[in-house]
């Protein structure tokens, strides 16, 4: 029973890897160092000029997908690849993108009403 338990602690903990650990606060600063935000923004609300209108707060990308992008990119953004970049500060980044708060509707904002 006791072998059981602790073999399903290690499935949770092990299996599910970065997405389990992912820190968002860990993630801000990593989105800092390693200069995410000089072509996505600090908030990764993107440009049209750095990075062609990409957002990548609460991105819709399965985190795989995301990964895979910034790992492997060959278009314009430079690929960033384990050696420089963690997993672990990756999935940090991702946790700290979802993390960012939607912004208020144009409609609730008192001083744009006319
Ligand atoms: C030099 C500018 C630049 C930097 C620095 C940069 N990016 Fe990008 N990124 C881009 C551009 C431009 C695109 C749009 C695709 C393209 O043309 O390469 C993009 C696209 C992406 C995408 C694909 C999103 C989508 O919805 O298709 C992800 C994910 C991404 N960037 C993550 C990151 C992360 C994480 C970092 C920091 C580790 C980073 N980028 C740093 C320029 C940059």
């Amino acid at each position: 029973m006791k072998k059981t338990f602790a073999f399903l602690l290690a499935v949770l903990v092990l299996g599910n890897g970065a997405a389990f650990a992912a820190s968002a606060e860990n993630g801000k600063t990593a989105y800092t160092k390693h200069g995410c935000w000089q072509c996505h923004g600090f908030l990764g609300q993107g440009s049209l000029v750095t990075s062609g209108g990409t957002v990548l707060s609460r991105t819709a990308l399965p985190y795989d997908v995301f990964k895979n992008f910034v790992r492997n990119s060959n278009r314009t953004m430079p690929p960033y690849r384990e050696a420089i970049l963690s997993d672990a500060d990756l999935a940090d980044i991702y946790a700290y993108m979802q993390s960012i708060p939607k912004s208020p509707d144009a409609n609730s904002i008192q001083l744009l009403k006319p």
